[in-house]
């Protein structure tokens, strides 16, 4: 939603876009957790320099810092007592768990803060991987008793024969096929659901396009775009 990431994009912001959500979030900013994404601050990176290295890392990791800050600072304008929170620094992969001081950002919410997290790379116990906003959503949703999810993505919601539908479940998967992996490292929309009909939390869950109006009527607690259905 918030960055050009169609092909040769690098760094690109859609700042009309950016301008839109920040404001829609700034009206409902109460019992909130956001996660954004990396777009062309992280995608076309991981493809350039990969995170084989620690080099690699840096860079991907910077690029991802950039968005963040201009997120953020949108925010901020806006009013919101915003607080950026990174997971190379939360989060790591030990053993093969994801694990995350969620503390952090519960203690962030608790004394009055946005807590504003992003698509990252982390450390493993050897190397490092990417984490995408999705998984960091993912996550998050099963820890902190969340009641709604929402994904705000540049389509009107999960197309099933080129249409958005209302509601999705796991019968319907074979129907969206492979998905869009152009730009996205981390799988695109196909990803996205497969993580989404496993998710373990009963939290109602949305995927919608991320115009303003649909982020402050999700805010608000009304459906909007398609319905994730376990
Ligand atoms: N069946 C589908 N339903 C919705 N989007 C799809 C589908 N198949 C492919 N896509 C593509 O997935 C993209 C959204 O996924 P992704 O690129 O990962 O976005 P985000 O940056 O929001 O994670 C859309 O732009 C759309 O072109
Ligand atoms: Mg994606």
């Amino acid at each position: 939603v918030i960055t050009d990431k169609s092909e040769g994009a690098f760094e690109s912001v859609k700042f009309r876009e950016l301008d839109e959500v920040c404001a829609a979030i700034a009206e409902n900013p109460e019992d909130l957790v956001v996660v954004h994404g990396a777009g062309s601050f992280g995608h076309p990176q991981v493809k350039k320099y990969g995170i084989g290295d620690a080099f690699g890392v840096a860079r991907v990791h910077i690029s991802c810092l950039k968005l963040n800050e201009i997120f953020c600072s949108k925010l901020s304008d806006y009013g919101v007592a915003v607080i950026p929170l990174h997971p190379i620094e939360l989060f790591r992969r030990q053993e093969n768990e994801l694990r995350c001081d969620i503390e952090k950002i519960l203690e962030a919410a608790e004394r009055g803060f946005l807590p504003v997290l992003h698509g990252d790379v982390i450390f493993c116990d050897e190397g490092f991987e990417v984490l995408s906003g999705d998984d960091i959503v993912v996550f998050l949703a099963e820890r902190i008793n969340a009641s709604r999810v929402g994904f705000a993505t540049d389509v009107e919601g999960i197309l099933v024969g080129g249409k958005p539908v209302s509601f999705f479940n796991a019968t319907m998967l074979e129907e969206i096929g492979g998905a869009d992996y152009k730009a996205d490292v981390t799988g695109g929309m196909r990803a996205k659901v497969e993580k989404l009909l496993k998710m373990r939390s009963p939290a109602e869950v949305y995927i919608f396009r991320g115009s303003g109006e649909n982020v402050a009527r999700f805010l608000k607690g009304e459906k909007v775009g398609t319905e994730v259905v376990r």
